[in-house]
């Protein structure tokens, strides 16, 4: 049987040789996850043998990962705004660029009471259950086009015991109903060049549907903005996550449906986030 520094050695050479660039560190995070132990403990214990059995199912999970399958989808969970969120081929792996919007979100909204708030394209249920989570006395109301995906967001609600949210249905805006203080949404927003240009994580594993748009990646945006704002409370705002090559484009459109516009540029530095005001005084 070889030791646990050996396999680790031999996988980090087997992930490189495929050009995962992550190669030690995916190596470690796989093993760990297959024996149920903590990355550091993998180092602790250098020496201990590993059994064939843990071997074979390691070597399946390394191939995977070699095949440039998200580290995510293997060990089918993240980590999202200290939620644990499971996630399949169906949803969308929820993104660093997201965890930013929500905490600006929880930043904005923090002394102010929040009643209801509209996940639109919820996926794996990421941002409406991280609001959810912080807001335990607003109601959430989170929707999707796809089936298997409200049925990961339903899971992952059961998963961390969070009950102010419900799950629907619909295409955009078509089934909803009722008025929230903060519509928010992360949609598909990728051109076809862009989607057949990015890594084989990317495009091979996660759902096209999720990531792309048409008319240059904005045909989703636009229908959203278009028709958000009759759902919106008077002080309300629809935050959206965008490209970042989008904000002239989308701040055009909005002036014929909001007052206000702000273009909020993410922790890189780019033009990632808009927030659309219903009301011409807001205090950001
Ligand atoms: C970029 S993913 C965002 C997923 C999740 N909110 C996140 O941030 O990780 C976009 C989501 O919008 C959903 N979607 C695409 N078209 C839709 C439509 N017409 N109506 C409702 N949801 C849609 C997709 O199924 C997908 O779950």
């Amino acid at each position: 049987m070889p030791s646990l520094i050996e396999v680790l050695k031999r996988s980090e050479f087997f992930l490189k040789s495929k050009g995962i660039i992550t190669a030690k560190l995916d190596a470690e995070l796989l093993l760990s996850h297959l024996l149920g132990c903590k990355r550091l403990s993998l180092h602790l214990n250098f020496k201990n043998n590993i059994e064939d059995f843990v071997l074979s199912q390691f070597q399946r999970l390394l191939s995977r990962r070699g095949k440039h399958e998200p580290l995510q989808y293997i060990i089918g969970e993240v980590e999202f705004y200290g939620l644990s969120i499971a996630v399949d081929k169906n949803v969308l792996i929820p993104r660093h660029e997201t965890e930013e919007l929500v905490d600006i979100i929880i930043s904005r909204f923090r002394n102010r009471l929040i009643g209801s708030i509209l996940d639109l394209g919820t996926g794996s249920g990421a941002i409406g259950l991280a609001l959810a989570k912080y807001f335990p006395k607003a109601n959430i109301l989170a929707i999707d086009i796809s089936q298997n995906a409200l049925s990961m967001a339903r899971k992952n609600a059961l998963r961390n015991r969070i009950d102010n949210i419900r799950f629907m249905k619909s295409d955009w805006l078509e089934n909803v109903d009722g008025v929230f203080d903060v519509i928010i949404s992360n949609p598909p927003y990728l051109t076809d060049g862009e989607f057949a240009n990015s890594q084989d994580e990317i495009k091979n594993f996660e759902p096209k549907s999720a990531l792309v748009s048409n008319n240059m990646g904005l045909a989703d945006i636009f229908k959203i903005i278009s028709g958000a704002g009759k759902f919106l409370a008077k002080d309300g705002i629809l935050a959206l996550e965008t490209g970042c090559f989008q904000h002239e484009f989308i701040i055009s459109c909005a002036k014929d449906y909001f007052c206000k516009f702000e273009s909020i540029r993410d922790l890189c530095g780019k033009n990632r986030f808009i927030f659309l005001h219903n009301n011409a005084t807001f205090s950001s």
